[in-house]
């Protein structure tokens, strides 16, 4: 009996540590690896984001604004969009925006699928419809074949589309940062800066909002709680989606991984360097005033949250037919 309960504990004891008994307990949880399910699907919807042919310039595809080389993002205070127009806000990182609880500032869009079929018909980004999108795929014989093999049917449709890009975009996870590896347990996976970083960041109260495995995404929040945010952006926040007053400025919490790669910041884009960003956090949202120094720590700890970009073969894409409309990059 006794040898019995040592095994069973024993187990027990294994069977812990295989699934993180070392996890610290702690605001900002790891980042699971990816799970595909349907490999195939995945593919297709990589070469959609890829595809420029979803555009009307034939120009524009999600990864000119959304740049899987830069961390997500363009890097641009707003993105530009058809014809060289100033898009009207920052693109925020599609990496782990799947962990977000809904996707655009204003959280417009519930999820990856209803967010995907923005952007075509946006007449500020790809510029297209939903329908001119899908013919301009139905004449591209390659793409006929992979809706067929992938979704049972030659139908191709703009949900189809969608579902299909959400699932390439669910890849899209940055796992085994350093701050991960030193929540698995790993005390050497974070100096002493970034540790005295990471604890100011939490004990200061940043936490409260920048929380979850993205450190961010969980919640909408006031942009300017204890002074108000000096912006010239139109945009309103939260309130386009409830039309309530109450909701202006709220925007959702971005989430702070890869945030080294994912500059300027805010919804404007007006702050250039982590070091303004968190500087006006603290003074906005908290009503703290940072040293030099303190940024500095909070800045090396923001630093750790860069994970595993995703890597994987560029997707050749299928190519045109005579009856694909011509690419219109100049149309008046
Ligand atoms: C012209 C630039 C541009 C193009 C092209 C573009 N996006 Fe975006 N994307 C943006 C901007 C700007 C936002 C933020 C808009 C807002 O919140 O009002 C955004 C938001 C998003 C979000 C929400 C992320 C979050 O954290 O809320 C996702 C996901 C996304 N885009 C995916 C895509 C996909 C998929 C495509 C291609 C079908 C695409 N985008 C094409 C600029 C672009
Ligand atoms: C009351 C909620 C709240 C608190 C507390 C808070 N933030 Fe934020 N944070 C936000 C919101 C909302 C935004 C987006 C604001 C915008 O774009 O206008 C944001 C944006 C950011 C950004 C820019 C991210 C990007 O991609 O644009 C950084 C960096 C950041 N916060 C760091 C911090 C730090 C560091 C602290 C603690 C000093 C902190 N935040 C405290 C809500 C909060």
């Amino acid at each position: 009996m006794k040898l019995k309960t040592t095994a069973l504990a024993t187990a027990l004891i294994v069977a812990g540590m295989a699934w993180g008994a070392n996890l610290r307990d702690e605001p900002i949880q790891p980042i699971a690896a990816a799970k595909v399910t349907n490999p195939a699907m995945v593919e297709l919807g990589k070469k959609l984001f890829f595809d420029p042919r979803l555009s009307r310039s034939g120009f524009i595809s999600c990864n000119s604004c959304h740049n899987l080389s830069m961390g997500g993002s363009d890097n641009l205070k707003t993105s530009v969009g058809d014809k060289w127009q100033q898009g009207p806000i920052n693109s925020p990182t599609v990496l782990n925006s799947s962990l977000a609880l809904a996707q655009f500032w204003d959280g417009r869009a519930a999820d990856l699928r209803e967010q995907a079929g923005g952007p075509i018909a946006n007449p500020a980004e790809m510029a297209f419809t939903h329908d001119l999108a899908v013919g301009t795929l139905r004449t591209i014989p390659g793409y006929v074949a992979e809706f067929k093999s992938v979704f049972g049917s030659a139908d191709i449709s703009i949900e189809k589309v969608t579902q299909a890009i959400a699932a390439f975009e669910e890849t899209l996870v940055t796992p085994n940062s350093p701050f991960d590896q030193w929540l698995k347990g790993d005390d050497k996976a974070l100096t002493k800066q970034e540790l005295a970083g990471y604890k100011l960041f939490r004990d200061s109260g940043c936490v409260a909002c920048h929380n979850g495995p993205a450190a961010g995404g969980t919640s909408f929040q006031k942009m300017g709680l204890f002074e108000p945010y000096q912006t010239k952006n139109p945009a309103k926040g939260r309130a386009a989606v409830t039309g309530q007053d109450e909701d202006r400025m709220n925007f959702k919490v971005p989430t702070l991984r890869n945030v080294e790669l994912t500059y300027p910041y805010f919804h404007d884009g007006e702050a250039a360097t982590l070091e303004a960003a968190v500087d006006i956090m603290g003074r906005l949202q908290l009503g703290r005033k940072y040293s030099q120094a303190e940024i500095a720590d909070i800045v090396a700890f923001l630093k750790t949250l860069t994970g595993d970009q995703p890597t994987f073969v560029m997707p050749l894409l299928p190519p045109s037919s005579s009856a694909t409309p011509k690419p219109d990059p100049w149309a008046k």
